[in-house]
């Protein structure tokens, strides 16, 4: 008997189901403070290996691990990319700032580690992969849109009470031990900077005495406070998410239409404010931090002819086999039809810088086509 034709028809089924397309965003590692937490912190610079702001040993381990989890996801388990870097397959997209290309440097080390004819140097298990980055000089509205200038979030902003208002007097106490005891005055609206003491913590830095558990608990719920505050709304997420979501749209879309200069996966690396704006953009954010090394994944599927389009969140980041979770999109299911998926994204979406410009300075690139409309129109007119 020849076994032959039932063994393929029993990986039909498999072969239906066809990973097309992977976008991925993480968060930069573990990392450095940006200075001197407060003046009367034991720790100064030379307590960071690499410096203020920099990665740290333990956030290059994170990346690395990553890069082994998303080469067993996409080189083995699904052979969507080759184990090797091909640039046809393969775009790696950076913010400019140093935690960010290090940390998608450390990612690659793994993901794309030389195999094969790509060993230049024996027992030396590395090869350069490009990493583009959009400059120095300039900001990146898709990766760092958080530091977009963009006054008319700025003014919905300012509208607003501080986020840490309605629990400024209950914590009154404890602003003034903390003025005492860092060397600086202490309020509402630097208190959530204290934030640096779990980086410290994160890396074996000894704390001094007054630095209690519960104290890290309030510090951290501070932050996740005021952070969560900048993102927490379908309007004000839009301004820092829009153009990422953008981004995600054309990308899927040219990959499910097998347009050529769609890639197989495209790489990100940044900031906890883009993922988390991103997150609350698509309405699936859970109202925490973003840890350090999460990675928000976006996959196209084809099944039986149909496409879909799957979202997880690895925020689990200790070992590089943790499990992501996935999410759904508010309106569809966890497998969403693209076509459903489309009607949900569009309407979030902003295509352009000079979209998002728009937004910024008027509050909405519709009204302002539409107001432009207008004019032509009563300049038709009056003619
Ligand atoms: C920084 O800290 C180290 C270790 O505590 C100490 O030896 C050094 O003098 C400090 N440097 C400055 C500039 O304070
Ligand atoms: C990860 O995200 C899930 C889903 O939002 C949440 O339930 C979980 O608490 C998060 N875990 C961490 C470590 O952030
Ligand atoms: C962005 O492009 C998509 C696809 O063409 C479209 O559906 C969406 O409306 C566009 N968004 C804006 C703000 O123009």
């Amino acid at each position: 008997m020849n076994l032959l034709p039932s063994l393929l028809l029993l990986l039909l089924p498999l072969a239906q189901c066809e990973l097309l397309f992977v976008a991925v965003i993480w968060r930069h590692g573990l990392r450095a403070p940006s200075r001197l937490p407060y003046p009367l912190d034991p720790h100064n610079e030379t307590a960071w290996q690499r410096g203020w702001k920099e990665l740290t040993n333990e956030g290059i381990k994170q990346m690395y691990d990553l890069g082994l989890w998303l080469h067993n996801r996409y080189t083995v388990e699904n052979t969507l990319i080759n184990s090797v870097f091909n640039k046809k397959e393969v775009l790696v997209l950076s913010t400019d700032v140093e935690r960010a290309l290090c940390s998608a440097q450390s990612v690659m080390a793994s993901l794309f580690a030389p195999e094969g004819e790509f060993v230049w140097k024996r027992g030396f298990a590395w090869q350069p992969v490009p990493i583009h980055s959009y400059g120095e000089d300039r900001t990146d509205p898709l990766l760092k849109p958080t530091d977009f200038p963009c006054p008319a979030y700025d003014k919905l902003m300012t509208a607003d009470t501080h986020p840490l208002q309605s629990v400024a007097e209950s914590n009154d106490q404890l602003f003034k031990e903390l003025t005492k005891n860092t060397g600086m005055e202490v309020n509402i609206k630097n208190v959530d900077d204290f934030y640096d003491i779990t980086r410290e913590m994160a890396h074996g830095l000894k704390q001094p005495d007054w630095v209690t558990d519960g104290l890290v608990d309030k510090i951290k719920e501070f932050k996740r406070i005021v952070r969560t505050n900048e993102f927490n709304s379908p309007v004000k997420a839009r301004f820092r998410g829009g153009y990422l979501v953008g981004d995600w749209h054309s990308r899927i879309n040219a990959a499910a239409n097998g347009e050529k200069k769609a890639k197989k996966a495209v790489l990100y690396s940044s900031h906890d404010g883009t993922l988390s704006a991103l997150l609350y953009t698509l309405g699936v954010a859970n109202d925490q931090l973003v840890p350090h090394a999460a990675a928000i994944i976006a996959e196209l599927h084809r099944e039986a002819g149909k496409d879909f389009v799957k979202l997880w969140y690895r925020n689990e980041t200790s070992a590089p086999t943790s499990d992501p979770v996935q999410l759904t999109l508010p309106g569809c299911e966890t497998s969403c039809h693209l076509a459903t998926f489309n009607a949900i994204v569009a309407p979030l979406t902003l295509n352009t810088t000079k979209q998002l410009e728009e937004l910024c300075s008027s509050g909405s690139p519709f009204l302002s086509s539409l107001f432009l409309a207008f004019i032509l129109l009563y300049v038709a007119i009056s003619r």
